[in-house]
């Protein structure tokens, strides 16, 4: 049977775009049986209807509370029958209904190395605080917020000379790359949310899940 995955996103798109991407190559044995936005205007959209995805809009203006919102959403990806909700960009705090209603199956992917940098303005701030390593974290979404377990993270080098777009970009390859690649294992049955957190093949994954190097990606 197919693992079926829903997006959700709020933007440009460019990780649904590599989730696409590894599927048309083969690298990603799985489909994407919807996408929803919580902004019609998101460039993403475009990405799914190119690649004959079905696509919704669920606006957060629409509804007068988070848990409302949040039930519209439900609503709109049960019938697509996920076995994975992957957020890419979505760029809403989900309730702990929503958190609870997909638990195990709700995937983030975060642009720094958690627990660093939680919330927005993740480049900025690594670079501000001066850190030498920066870059993107795949985990399972819990009630806290960028605090679930961790699957896997890629690490990139801060340069002296970077400004925010070069470090965006940066971490932005890796996030293309280790997204698909955790997805990948969702697809293949080999990573599960357990009592004992993250498990990838049955072990325990530690604190801060596979660390991917820039070779084993
Ligand atoms: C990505 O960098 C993702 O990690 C980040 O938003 C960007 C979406 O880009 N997510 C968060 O900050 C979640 N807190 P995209 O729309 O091009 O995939």
């Amino acid at each position: 049977m197919n693992h079926r995955i829903v997006v959700l996103i709020s933007g440009g798109g460019s990780n649904l775009q590599a989730i696409l991407d590894a599927m048309a190559e083969g690298r990603l044995p799985a489909e994407v049986s919807l996408v929803v936005s919580n902004r019609s205007d998101a460039g993403g959209l475009d990405r799914a209807r190119t690649a004959g995805v079905p696509t919704a809009v669920v606006s957060h203006h629409d509804y007068p509370d988070r848990e409302s919102f949040d039930q519209a959403l439900i609503e709109t990806i049960d019938p697509a029958k996920p076995h994975t909700v992957a957020l890419a960009g979505f760029m809403r705090i989900l309730t702990p209904a929503f958190v609870a209603h997909y638990r195990g199956r709700l995937l983030n992917i975060h642009p720094s190395l958690l627990p660093r940098h939680r919330g927005l303005h993740t480049h900025s701030r690594a670079l501000e605080e001066g850190d030498e390593e920066h870059g993107c974290s795949v985990h399972f979404v819990t009630e806290e917020l960028d605090g679930g377990p961790l699957v896997a993270q890629a690490p990139v080098p801060v340069h002296a000379n970077d400004t925010e777009a070069s470090l965006s970009k940066r971490v932005g390859e890796r996030e293309h790359q280790l997204y698909p690649l955790v997805l990948r294992w969702r697809a293949e049955g080999r990573l599960l949310l357990t009592e004992n957190g993250a498990e990838l093949d049955g072990e325990p994954l530690g604190p801060g899940g596979v660390q991917m190097t820039a070779d084993s990606l």
